[in-house]
């Protein structure tokens, strides 16, 4: 008999806001306190923190060479890579994902060639969507974009938290049923393993849409 695939262990939370403590931070924080208490390890990447600069196609990484950009992100591919799962957090701005966050996917040309395309195919994600507007639709643009992404990589969408309604900094701490969402996820993510994932809706679909 095969044996039963082991559970998630590790989780990266990335927060795609330039705001410390704002709302995407508690969420994504919050998230991975859920996976913490389901017995997984927790890494938090702030992209407001680092220096991650622009993918200018030059494909360095694809000959196992260090990203000619020289910055920051040259730390954060091994942390991805020791990943089960990641947790991709943005705000909208301006009904797309920040420039933090796209100029973060963006240095994933890395998992693009063969070689490293085995290191990301099969993780899990999660995203993790608040905004000010009231209509769920404001976050359209940014799951299908995630969607189409992990597509192409080949990583399992394991849940989206789309939160509405939140404009100023921290304010979703005023919102317990939308930070116990963001727990049942991280829970969800934690509990989950590696093959066969479950899609957003059988995680219980903490999207709102
Ligand atoms: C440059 C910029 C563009 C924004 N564009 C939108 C938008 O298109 N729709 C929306 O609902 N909110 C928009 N917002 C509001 C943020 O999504 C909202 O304040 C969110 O809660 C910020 O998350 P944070 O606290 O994690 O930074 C924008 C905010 C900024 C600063």
């Amino acid at each position: 008999m095969p044996s039963s695939p082991s559970p998630v262990k590790r989780i990266l939370g990335v927060v795609g806001s330039p705001r410390q403590q704002g709302n995407t931070h508690v969420l994504v924080a919050k998230v991975l306190e859920g996976a913490a208490e389901a017995g997984a390890q927790t890494d938090t990447l702030l992209l407001g923190e680092t220096e991650i600069r622009e993918c200018d196609g030059c494909h360095a990484c694809w000959r196992d060479k260090p990203c000619t950009k020289d910055d920051d992100m040259n730390d954060v591919y091994p942390r991805i890579v020791a990943a089960d799962a990641v947790v991709f957090g943005t705000p909208v701005y301006w009904y797309a994902p920040t420039a933090l966050m796209k100029a973060f996917i963006d240095r994933f040309v890395y998992f693009n060639c063969p070689d490293n395309h085995k290191k990301i195919a099969g993780k899990a994600a999660a995203v993790v969507v608040p905004f000010e507007e009231d209509r769920p639709e404001t976050a359209d643009l940014v799951v299908a974009f995630f969607e189409k992404c992990f597509q192409y990589l080949e990583m399992r969408l394991a849940g989206t938290l789309i939160v509405p309604g939140v404009t100023r900094r921290g304010e979703v701490l005023a919102k317990p049923d939308v930070l116990a969402r963001a727990k049942d996820l991280g829970r969800s993510l934690a509990a989950s393993s590696r093959p066969g994932w479950r899609t957003s809706s059988e995680v219980g679909d903490t999207n709102s849409r």
